[in-house]
């Protein structure tokens, strides 16, 4: 069964249709990249799969459970399956690393102190950060600011992460180190990945499956592997496999 199914949905902002009829199945320990140009609604699309925004019509299922339309308790269940790492992914910068990854644990667990520290510390741990829980965020590297956030969203164990274009102002070196790490999280976790990208290094270093989104149609253009796309008949796939990296 899959483990994310996405049903004909439809994403409107006001009167503006930005998506129409996109259905996709992501199953469980999957690495999916979503991708396509610049405003062709891949924010759009996340921020409705983690529940942010209702779709003017469709369905998300996660785990088996019908996110549109659920009610609280449902939809709490099926949040605390997901962590999310936005676009923007800031940190608290007035707090440490360490209190950063362990914000989620006092908010939405009953687990005391000392499990708290020691499971924030796991975490840490799983991103190569160990050493850094009593820095703050303006005392890491862009690189390592990432890694800490994604410990943040990994806090409460979460089946799926999501991520909106997590090596966006990183040099390549360090985008492929972030690649390596999602890449790690998958095989030693079992975790499912949805990660907005345009970077093809890492559509490659990461993705088991690629869908790709485009304007002209409003919705999903292609998916299949990176290798399957990169010689896909719609030269507006294959193009975009083919463009050189600096474009
Ligand atoms: N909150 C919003 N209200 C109205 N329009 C929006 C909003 N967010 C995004 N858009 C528009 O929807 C389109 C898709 O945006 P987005 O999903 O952010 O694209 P991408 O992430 O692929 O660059 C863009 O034209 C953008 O201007
Ligand atoms: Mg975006």
């Amino acid at each position: 069964m899959a483990l994310i199914e996405v049903r004909d949905l439809v994403c409107r902002y006001g009167s503006r249709t930005i998506l129409r009829d996109v259905s996709f199945d992501i199953a469980a320990g999957e690495v999916v990249t979503i991708l396509g140009g610049s405003g062709c609604g891949k924010s759009t699309l996340l921020k409705h799969m983690i529940g942010l925004i209702s779709p003017a019509s469709g369905g998300i299922c996660i785990g088996g459970d019908e996110f549109i339309g659920s009610d609280a308790n449902t939809r709490q269940c099926i949040l605390r399956r997901i962590g999310v790492m936005y676009q923007s992914g800031a940190l608290f910068g007035s707090m440490s690393v360490l209190d950063n990854v362990r914000l989620p644990l006092e908010t939405f667990t009953r687990l005391d102190a000392a499990a708290i520290e020691l499971i924030a510390r796991l975490k840490l741990r799983l991103v190569g950060l160990e050493d850094f829980a009593a820095l703050f965020p303006a005392e890491l590297s862009g690189g390592m600011q990432k890694r800490a956030a994604i410990a943040r969203a990994m806090a409460l164990d979460p089946q799926i992460l999501f991520l909106d274009e997590p090596s966006a102002g990183l040099d390549p070196v360090t985008s492929a180190g972030l690649d390596a790490l999602i890449r790690r999280l998958a095989e030693s976790q079992g975790m499912t990945f949805v990660v907005v990208t345009h970077e093809l290094a890492s559509i490659h270093a990461i993705a088991d499956r690629a869908i790709m989104l485009d304007r002209s149609v409003q919705g999903i253009i292609a998916s299949g592997t990176p290798d399957e796309l990169a010689r896909h008949a719609n030269p507006i796939v294959s193009g975009f496999f083919l463009r050189k990296p600096e474009d």
